[in-house]
């Protein structure tokens, strides 16, 4: 059967022109620019058959791909520089400047500073919001922020990402177990019961949790008593809130052995079959949830604890610049006690502006020490 080859290609750039509108944030995706990007493209792919010879329309479309697809490629990615740079409207907005002031806006209006978070992060994460709304630039979503102030709240949760789980990176926790242990016999040593450790940038409680939960364990391990203070900080109120409820679905405890489940988590709520372990809500017993304290703090602007024995700060570096990583780097330096303990994330590392400051205790659990 023969199929045409243009009516194809048409359908083949129509396509990637939507994936690809999908991935630019830093141009207009009105529906005018769309059809101006398509019908560009279009006029710069020329196909050496007018007609594919195939069993089916998909046969022939996978043929016309495979002929030409440097070729529409191509002519995507210049149809799209080309109609950035000349729209078929007025510039409604100069984004780079827009992006900017959109950020001043939100740092004007509540306090939160994201100017040195990493711009294709933050732009991702805005346009999610934006799409959502249905609108199509930065000027329409600050103007949608003054009518609806609750917009606020939806885009910090799509800005502070919050996924986490207990006991994260299962290996580091036997790490940390040690490390307990560790700390906690040389503080008895010392005639000193409290340890202080702060899990900044706890999104929903999991984390902290966890410490709790490893604390009471390494104790447990050695029969010392000590008196443990988790605090527990993050920028996103939301997650605060979720949090202190201290409820967490079967998902969130994966991590979490039968033991420790019986000991230290209540069933509230069960759903669909009675296997073991069942699936449901489970809730963070008291004697967990007691030694954890949470408020808000903003990383960048808040005020740090000090006298700290172990900070945690995991996944949170990943949203800023190198600069400000190194900033906070050097208040987590003053913030810890003399002999006390940093634990960064997997995907983050010890920068080497500020490597001199710590000892390596663990690299590969990316622990350091302050001498
Ligand atoms: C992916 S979660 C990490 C949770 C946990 N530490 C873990 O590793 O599972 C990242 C958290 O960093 C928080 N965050 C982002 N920017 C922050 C800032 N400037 N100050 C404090 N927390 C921030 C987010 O709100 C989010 O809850």
């Amino acid at each position: 059967m023969l199929f045409k080859t243009s009516p194809i290609i048409e359908a083949i750039i129509q396509e990637s022109v939507t994936h690809s509108f999908a991935y630019r944030y830093d141009m207009c995706v009105c529906p005018a620019c769309k059809s101006a990007v398509v019908r560009h493209a279009m006029a710069a792919v020329h196909s050496a058959k007018d007609a594919v010879d195939a069993e089916n329309s998909e046969a022939a479309t996978r043929q016309v791909r495979a002929d030409n697809n440097f070729a529409i490629n191509n002519a995507i990615l210049h149809a799209i520089e080309h109609v950035s740079e000349h729209p078929p409207h007025a510039q409604t907005e100069d984004r780079s400047k827009t992006f900017k002031l959109l950020l001043q806006k939100i740092l004007q209006e509540r306090g939160l500073d994201f100017r040195n978070y990493h711009v294709n992060l933050l732009k991702r994460r805005f346009a999610i919001r934006i799409k959502a709304n249905n609108l199509f630039s930065y000027t329409e979503y600050m103007k949608l922020l003054d009518r609806y102030p609750l917009e606020y709240d939806r885009l910090f949760e799509t800005l502070c990402i919050n996924v986490s789980e207990f006991f994260r990176d299962p290996p580091l926790w036997v790490t940390m177990q040690y490390l307990f242990e560790r700390m906690i016999s040389e503080k008895a040593a010392r005639q000193d019961h409290t340890l202080t450790v702060w899990s900044a940038g706890c999104a929903n409680g999991e984390e902290p949790y966890s410490l709790a939960i490893s604390v009471s364990e390494a104790a447990r391990a050695h029969a010392k008593t000590i008196h443990a203070k988790i605090i527990a900080t993050d920028i996103d109120k939301g997650a605060l809130v979720t949090a202190q409820k201290a409820q967490y679905p079967l998902e969130s405890i994966k991590n979490v052995n039968d033991k420790l489940l019986s000991k230290y988590f209540i069933i509230v709520e069960k759903t669909g079959q009675t296997d073991t372990p069942q699936n449901g809500i489970y809730r963070v017993r008291e004697a967990v949830t007691s030694m954890v304290s949470f408020s808000q703090l903003d990383l960048i602007t808040g005020d740090f604890p000090k006298g700290i024995d172990l900070v945690l700060c995991r996944n949170v570096f990943i949203y800023f610049k190198r600069e400000l990583q190194e900033q906070i780097l050097r208040k987590f330096f003053e913030a810890i006690r003399p002999g006390g303990y940093l634990c960064l994330g997997q995907s983050e590392s010890m920068l080497t502006e500020v490597r001199k400051l710590f000892e390596d205790t663990d690299s590969n659990a990316r622990i350091y020490r302050r001498p």
